[in-house]
């Protein structure tokens, strides 16, 4: 049952848990055997991508004859404010905890629009030599880029609308919705 407070700002469910779930385990299933016997490094941006990471480091270890080992590590950037609109400023909030210098490091990011923030961090990550780059994202906004950015694992293409959930918030709220969905007219200030 969802909370009335969040019943009357949700227009419609765009993604169910569901969906979503089947989205990860089929991710996980490609990485799993695009990195088979080897160490790869899950590392996720928060805050948003702070479900699809865990989720997705599960599901790749059900998935037999997978990576060597899965370790997870975080950064934190912040890209839009407080506003649905993103300022085109990436600001590195927290930086990973370790080195990635030689290892097979794939980005997760819960969702790409004009793609300023993944370019910025596939620079800043690219510079610092790992073994490998490559991106994953929950959702993909693609006709509404900015730069174009390279993402080699793509969940599902979200209709354009400002969505929340799984992670996404407007205004730190919604992330703990386990769907992902969009609000309504009125909630979101431009
Ligand atoms: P980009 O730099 O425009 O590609 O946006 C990347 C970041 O903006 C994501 O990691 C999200 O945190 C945030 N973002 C973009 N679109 C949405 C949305 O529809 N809802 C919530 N956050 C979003």
């Amino acid at each position: 049952m969802l909370a009335a407070s969040f019943a009357a700002t949700i227009k419609r469910t765009l993604f169910s848990q569901e969906e979503i779930a089947r989205t990860i385990e089929s991710l996980a299933t490609r990485i799993a055997a695009d990195y088979a016997r080897k160490p790869l490094l899950l590392l996720g941006v928060l805050k948003g991508a702070l479900y699809v990471t865990v989720d997705l480091a599960r599901a790749i270890s059900r998935v037999p004859d997978g990576p060597s080992s899965v370790g997870i590590d975080y950064l934190v950037v912040s890209s839009y404010g407080n506003s649905s609109r993103s300022s085109g400023e990436v600001r590195m909030l927290k930086d990973t905890h370790q080195r990635i210098a030689g290892k097979n490091v794939l980005v997760v990011e819960d969702i790409v629009d004009n793609g300023l923030t993944l370019s910025y961090l596939q620079s800043m990550l690219r510079d610092r030599e790992p073994e490998s780059l490559r991106s994953c994202v929950l959702l993909d906004k693609p006709y509404r880029r900015l730069v174009p950015v390279d993402v080699e694992y793509i969940g599902l293409t979200a209709p354009d609308a400002f969505v929340v959930g799984y992670g996404l918030d407007y205004q730190e709220k919604y992330r703990n919705l386990p769907f992902v969905a969009q609000l309504r007219a009125g909630v979101i200030s431009e």
